[in-house]
């Protein structure tokens, strides 16, 4: 069954890059991020991989584990990093799942056969502390994912989980918030000390609170 926001993100454990990973364990209180790809020494994941090392210090920053799953062999992963490292400029600095036998792919219902014979499309999870999925989105292995986009919804996720309020479209860092549908038009000071705009009664906008 595919797996949807608020469930539990199915647990594993699977030799990668770096070793052996129990995932749940490896989470341990951090937010995480699963993402898939096709397959070793293609083109566009080469890219992405690249990229994800590069933001590695944003994801740090926000307490979050970056974990990719590709459905080759560990040595396979090996040589590959090593040319994403060389064409990159970048060092690889989290681990890959191997996945031979297809066993992450297939408990993450990241295989659509009539998109892609038997390799992986490219699938995100974004994973909270709780475990629980707060994100899942696939693209088709012809368009590169954006990582600014990950980073984007992992500040609003958290965002919500400790302030209370949602992000409008097109949110960027800085911009006006929502405060969520549950609070009380009336008890909004208390807990937005930096003020608040009523657009309409169920349109309330406040400063980010974390800033
Ligand atoms: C790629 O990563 O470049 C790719 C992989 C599978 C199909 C198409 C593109």
């Amino acid at each position: 069954m595919a797996i949807r926001l608020g469930d539990i993100a199915p647990d594993f454990t699977a030799e990668t890059s770096q070793g052996t990973v129990e995932f749940h364990k490896w989470l341990g209180d951090s937010w995480g991020v699963l993402f898939s790809h096709p397959k070793d020494y293609t083109p566009v994941c080469t890219t992405e991989l690249g990229r994800v090392a590069n933001l590695k210090g944003e994801f740090d920053k926000r307490n979050v584990k970056v974990l990719a799953v590709s459905v080759d062999s560990v040595d396979s992963h090996k040589g590959w990093i090593n040319d994403i490292n060389e064409t990159q400029s970048c060092t690889v600095n989290y681990p890959i799942i191997a996945d031979p036998d297809k066993k992450v792919a297939t408990l993450y219902d990241m295989i659509h056969p009539n998109a892609l014979d038997n390799l992986t499309v490219r699938t995100v999870f974004i994973v909270g502390p709780d475990k629980k999925v707060k994100l899942s989105l696939t693209y088709p292995a012809s368009t590169g994912r954006n990582f600014d986009e990950i980073l984007r919804v992992i500040d609003s996720l958290q965002l919500t989980a400790n302030y209370q309020v949602a992000t409008p479209v097109d949110w960027k860092q800085g911009g006006d918030c929502v405060v969520v549908p549950a609070i009380k038009t009336e008890d909004i000071p208390a807990k937005f000390p930096k003020g608040f705009t009523e657009v309409k009664p169920y349109l309330r906008m406040t400063p980010q609170p974390d800033l």
